[in-house]
């Protein structure tokens, strides 16, 4: 049972449904893509028809309860945040308890839309995030918590409080169903010093390898991992790490170094590493040159979009802002779902997605086309 954080102005999950359930359901093709213009209070209420326990994807990136007004200058090459000039994208300037509700009342909602299988990576900032957090357990349950992942945004910086620098934010990673949610164990590729620190010999072809031993912790008393190979077994408490003939295909194939003192070791090359397992704090810096202000990194989108999502999956951001996750979904292949309700974020987005296809559909005003990807216009 998690603890409930108590605010004034925090409405019963019943009432929550009970406004949301008086929002129509709209019709929605499950097979196609959307970027939705809209307040995604109303917008999520009117896909529950179609998308409740559909989606196997969530990534959100809400305003952080800044108390600032974020601006765009579309004609220019950058962003401009808080500024006399440029246009206002979005307002992030609700008071701490509206600001909580606002997120609460709409995680309510997308709890609803996630599959069996499905997670939601919430993106938020140091300041507020620890508030989030206690929200969501209250609602996806603490035991579905996954992890809280620090990102590392930017380099280090002066400045000139009384503090340590800010340089992560924090990604919080639910699953609908903690035994359940799709997770493809992607591994990502070592650095450079990694390689060189881990592989330090070089061969003669000029390939990168280490070595390890031929033998591995535990005795087998009776299989072939623990019989004769060269004259020799396995030092006690040990075993082959193959078979003495797979030992001896290797060492044809040259696959095996033997030490003047006649030790064998098998050789591990660098370029058939398979990558290693990623841990709970990444580096994925914010663009130096956004188009929209908080623009996220798209490698950091990919990153989640392939570890938690399968090709046949449905990815939903409903703060989507500049498109940063419709992109990334719409390029690895997935069906996507975007909504927002600031028009130079829809604008920044159709810039975004124009290899993509999709329907937009303008809640307000009651917009809808169909947009085709540019080799589809040529073919009509
Ligand atoms: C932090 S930005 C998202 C930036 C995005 N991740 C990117 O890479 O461009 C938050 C977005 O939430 C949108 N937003 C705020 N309140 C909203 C609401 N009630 N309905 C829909 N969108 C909303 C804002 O317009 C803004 O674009």
């Amino acid at each position: 049972m998690a603890l409930l954080f108590n605010y004034d102005g925090k409405k019963g999950e019943q009432e929550i449904f009970k406004i949301s359930n008086k929002i129509k359901k709209r019709k929605f093709n499950i097979n196609e893509s959307y970027l939705i213009k809209g307040d995604n209070f109303k917008v999520l209420s009117s896909m529950m028809g179609i998308y409740k326990n559909k989606i196997d994807l969530i990534y959100i990136d809400p305003p952080y309860n800044t108390n600032r007004i974020f601006k765009s200058s579309l004609n220019r090459n950058n962003t401009i945040s808080s500024e006399e000039d440029g246009e206002v994208a979005y307002s992030d300037n609700l008071t701490q308890e509206e600001y909580f509700e606002f997120i609460r009342e709409r995680l309510f909602l997308l709890r609803e839309l996630l599959s069996e299988e499905g997670s939601i990576y919430l993106h938020i900032d140091y300041k507020i995030g620890h508030y989030i957090k206690i929200i969501m357990d209250e609602i996806f349950g603490i035991e579905n918590f996954k992890n809280d992942i620090s990102r590392i945004k930017s380099n280090p910086k002066n400045f000139g409080r009384k503090a340590y620098g800010n340089q992560k934010d924090m990604i919080l990673f639910y699953a609908k169903n903690s035994n359940k949610n799709i997770f493809n164990n992607i591994t990502i590729p070592l650095t450079n010093e990694e390689i060189v620190e881990r592989f330090n010999k070089i061969d003669k072809d000029g390939r990168r390898y280490t070595t390890v031993p031929v033998h591995a912790p535990g005795e087998t008393k009776d299989g072939e991992t623990g019989g004769l190979w060269k004259g020799m077994y396995p030092p006690k408490g040990r075993h082959w790490r193959y078979s003495p003939d797979k030992l001896t295909e290797l060492d044809e194939k040259g696959l095996i170094e033997w030490s003047k003192t006649g030790n064998p070791r098998i050789k591990n090359f660098a370029d058939e590493h398979k990558g290693k397992m990623v841990q709970d704090i990444w580096e994925y810096k914010d663009p130096t040159y956004p188009v929209y202000p908080t623009e996220k990194d798209e490698d950091l989108l990919k990153f989640i979009i392939r570890q938690s999502s399968n090709k046949d999956s449905i990815v939903l951001d409903c703060f989507s802002g500049s498109g940063t996750t419709l992109k990334a979904a719409s390029e690895l292949g997935r069906r996507f779902i975007g909504i927002d309700n600031s028009d130079i974020a829809i604008e920044a987005t159709k810039k975004k997605l124009e290899d993509a296809n999709y329907n937009f559909l303008d809640i307000e005003n009651g917009e809808e086309i169909k947009i085709l990807t540019n080799t589809q216009l040529k073919m009509i």
